[in-house]
């Protein structure tokens, strides 16, 4: 039997806790620092995500057999290059390769050195070079500040004289601090946006299946980015021709390509695409599984994830085959008033008991905490309501009923998660009248 810890503490590490915790070999999970879902299923422990040193302290001293790391932050400062020098199992990549997502401005090297497509990208770090460059566009322009920034650093300016506002925000304000000392300035493209996560070896990958997060806010796609306020899976436009595009023009140039640096890929590789007229083009890699998009995904898959992430340690991911529930999972995240920008903590939920009383629906934890024998917000996402449907429509159905059965003061969700799937499935007009 295994002890494993889980690192992190939103809505992601709470459905890889869930879906870890269904394993048999699995007897005990520690989640750091986890949050009231994870409380339900594994002991929360007070440690931050990036305090290696005491991370490897509880690992050593509640002998724990597995490692899962949830968010970027502690995988781009080496806590896997520091758990293998302890000779402790972790899984995800090492810093070096960490720099997919953390480092934009490698990225878009590799990108193109691979010849994988993308939007096409100038990278600055010096202001008036920049300034000079972006003044000369007269289209929409993104401007990304390189390093980590929360999904917060990328601008997107439909009026080509925002651009000039965005830069001076991230280059001379500061506003993401150090992760703006390189820009990536980029065109802007325009298409459904994709999710496509697989588990990679280091040689071999496994593709789950596609999944489309809502990044911005508001309904419509209006309003600032977030980092994500629902998602489903299947998504009906990923043909399996489009999928084995994807597979073979972006994720597999992108691992040999880090194989030619000498580079050891391990973990889940996420690549954020937008389905463009001229094909799938990635807008950004991440390092790690995706939140939302973890909790719909995992809700589907019936294998044992214990089994995949040691077969992705061991090389082995070529034997690998999972299973899925063929029904598609809706998940609609509920967000406390405010956010992305400033909101209040501490507002008790209410609701949460009858929701886990529906079947095939889990109201997955995010910003939530336990307070005597109440649970409270205690973050900007607090919940991702997560359901399984005949159809999606179905799914996207139940989720939102469950919705509705959760209260707390401030609660804002989207309306519209999963709405373009089912506007694009609706029959297409005839053609000869
Ligand atoms: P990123 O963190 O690079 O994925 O950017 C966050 C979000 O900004 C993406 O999910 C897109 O919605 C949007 N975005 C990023 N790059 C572009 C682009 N080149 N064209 C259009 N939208 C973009
Ligand atoms: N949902 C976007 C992300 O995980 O980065």
């Amino acid at each position: 039997m295994m002890k494993l810890l889980v690192i992190g503490g939103g809505g992601r590490e709470h459905a890889l806790t869930w879906k870890l915790a269904q394993s048999d070999r699995v007897s005990k999970i520690f989640c750091t620092p986890g949050n009231a879902g994870t409380g339900q299923l594994a002991e929360n422990i007070a440690v931050a995500p990036t305090e290696l040193d005491r991370l490897v302290d509880l690992a050593r001293q509640q002998h724990i057999d597995l490692t899962v790391v949830g968010p970027e932050a502690p995988l781009a400062i080496g806590i896997v290059d520091r758990f293998q020098a302890e000779g402790l199992r972790i899984f995800g990549p090492t810093a070096q390769a960490a720099r997919i997502e953390a480092d934009k401005a490698y990225a878009k090297q590799l990108m193109r050195e691979q010849a994988v497509p993308t939007a096409e990208a100038r990278i600055f770090t010096e202001y008036q070079a920049a300034r000079a460059y972006v003044a000369s566009r007269d289209q929409a322009v993104v401007i990304k500040a390189a390093g980590l920034a929360e999904g917060k650093g990328v601008i997107v300016c439909d009026d080509p004289a925002d651009g000039l506002l965005a830069l001076e925000r991230v280059m001379k304000d500061r506003a993401f601090g150090d992760a703006g000392n390189t820009v990536v300035v980029e065109e802007k493209l325009t298409g459904q946006e994709l999710s496509i996560l697989a588990f990679v070896d280091g040689r071999s990958l496994y593709v789950l299946e596609a999944s489309q997060d809502h990044k911005p806010i508001g309904e419509g796609d209006t309003g600032p980015n977030t980092g994500g306020m629902g998602a489903y899976t299947p998504v009906p436009i990923v043909t399996d021709a489009v999928m084995a595009q994807i597979e073979r023009e972006i994720l597999v140039p992108v691992v040999d390509g880090l194989t030619r640096r000498d580079v050891l890929y391990r973990g889940v590789l996420y690549a954020g695409l937008m389905l463009t007229m001229a094909g799938p083009k990635v807008l950004e890699f991440n390092c790690r599984f995706g939140d939302p998009e973890a909790q719909p995904i995992l809700m589907r898959v019936r294998g044992n994830l214990v089994e995949v992430i040691e077969h992705a340690l061991a090389g082995t991911l070529d034997q690998v085959e999972l299973d899925y529930d063929p029904r598609p999972a809706v998940c609609v995240v509920m967000a406390s008033g405010g956010y992305p920008g400033k909101y209040e903590k501490g507002k008790v939920i209410e609701g949460l008991d009858r929701v886990a009383e529906l079947s095939d629906v889990v109201a997955f934890h995010a910003g939530t905490a336990r307070r005597d024998r109440q649970v409270v917000t205690n973050g900007g996402r607090v919940l991702g309501v997560t359901a399984l449907g005949t159809d999606l429509a179905d799914a996207q159905k139940r989720a939102y009923e469950a919705v509705d059965m959760i209260r707390f003061e401030g609660a804002y969700c989207r309306r519209d998660i999963a709405a373009k799937a089912l506007a694009g499935s609706s029959p297409a007009p005839s053609r000869s009248a």
